[in-house]
């Protein structure tokens, strides 16, 4: 029997941490046999509190998805978000991470940066060769690449993401994160009806208030509003958005956020936006298309592309990548 060829990617995102494990079939693809996701433990604001909790999370992530796959790899392609460090504070350096992925017991192949990993799984070799942005909104942070020419010639992250939506909204109506992240969930940018309001529970869960729908919308309308508004400027300091004719693709959690594409068509002065999911690959479950995989499929695209090309090719993009890491 042919020896299988297996490939695995490892996503640590601000929120959670998602290991996908595929077969490479014959003619190149991967075919996903394991997903497996874990909320995001000792790390704040991009900063590792805690190794141990880190390592377990991303030990759990994999745990699933070797037992879903069959499969016990141990080596992987790694990416995580990483904000310049002139714009921003997020760092999760590679020395504390390194110690909390050896911790967990796995191999980190090599690293792709996040944004890059999630152009792999949404964008097509169309949008890739005639300029498109990819905006992955993800937790923490907002990664933007520009595509052209077939590669990604451009990245940048903003160290501000949908986490903030949720943040702003539990400060601001005095409630818990996880009351925040569910109405956040739930309204989206969609305008209510004036009269409409929102039940919601206090801080400590007791108290039942009622709130302005429209309030709580505007509060996740100004934060969303400046997560454009700065990646607007950062974009059009570097390219004529215009000659861009792939648009804009959205991808990552934020971009399942209810009315973000009107609001992004309008901030952004551009028609073509649309929402990224992965697609390409084999991906035998519906759920596992959502854009919050993005990065996570990306990788085993890219390991997938890496290991089955012909070496000529492959160090092509070797290059292309050297000059982000
Ligand atoms: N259906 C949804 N509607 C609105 N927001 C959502 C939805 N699903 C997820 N999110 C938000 O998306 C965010 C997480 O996005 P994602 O999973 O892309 O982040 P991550 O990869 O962990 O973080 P990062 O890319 O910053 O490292 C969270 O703030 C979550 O509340
Ligand atoms: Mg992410």
């Amino acid at each position: 029997m042919a020896r299988r060829h297996i490939v695995g990617g490892l996503d640590i995102g601000t929120t959670k941490v998602v290991s996908v494990i595929a077969e490479v079939s014959p003619n190149g693809y991967p075919v996903i046999k394991g997903l497996g996701e874990c909320p995001t433990l000792g790390v704040r604001k991009g900063v590792v509190v805690d190794k141990a909790s880190l390592g377990k999370s991303i030990a759990h992530a994999v745990g699933l998805s070797q037992a879903m796959a069959g499969e016990t790899i141990s080596e992987f392609y790694g990416s995580f978000p990483v904000v310049s460090q002139l714009t921003g504070t997020l760092q999760i350096t590679d020395e504390q991470l390194s110690e909390s992925i050896a911790m967990a017991g796995v191999k980190i192949l090599q690293v792709i940066p996040s944004v890059i990993a999630s152009g792999e799984a949404v964008l097509t070799d169309t949008h890739k060769k005639i300029g498109t942005v990819l905006m992955d909104l993800g937790g923490a942070v907002t990664g933007l690449a520009v595509f052209d020419q077939g590669v990604p010639v451009y990245t940048h992250s903003l160290p501000i993401g949908s986490e903030h939506i949720t943040s702003d909204l539990a400060v601001c109506l005095r409630t818990s994160i996880s009351e925040g992240d569910r109405i956040k969930r739930s309204l989206g940018l969609i305008e209510p009806d004036p009269a409409s309001t929102l039940e919601i529970s206090g801080v400590g869960g007791h108290e039942r208030r009622k709130v302005p729908a429209g309030a709580a919308r505007d509060i996740i309308k100004s934060r969303i509003q400046e997560i454009f508004e700065l990646a607007h400027q950062e974009l059009s300091q570097h390219f004529r958005l215009a000659s861009l004719t792939g648009g804009f693709i959205l991808t990552g959690g934020g971009s399942l956020l209810k009315g973000v594409l009107d609001l992004a068509i309008s901030q952004m002065n551009c028609c073509k936006v649309a929402v990224g999911s992965p697609a390409k690959v084999g991906i035998p479950r519906e759920e596992w298309t959502s854009p919050v995989y993005a990065s996570a499929i990306g990788l085993v695209l890219y390991g997938a592309k890496r290991s089955t090309r012909r070496s000529g090719r492959l160090s092509g993009w070797r290059e292309v990548l050297d000059r982000f890491m």
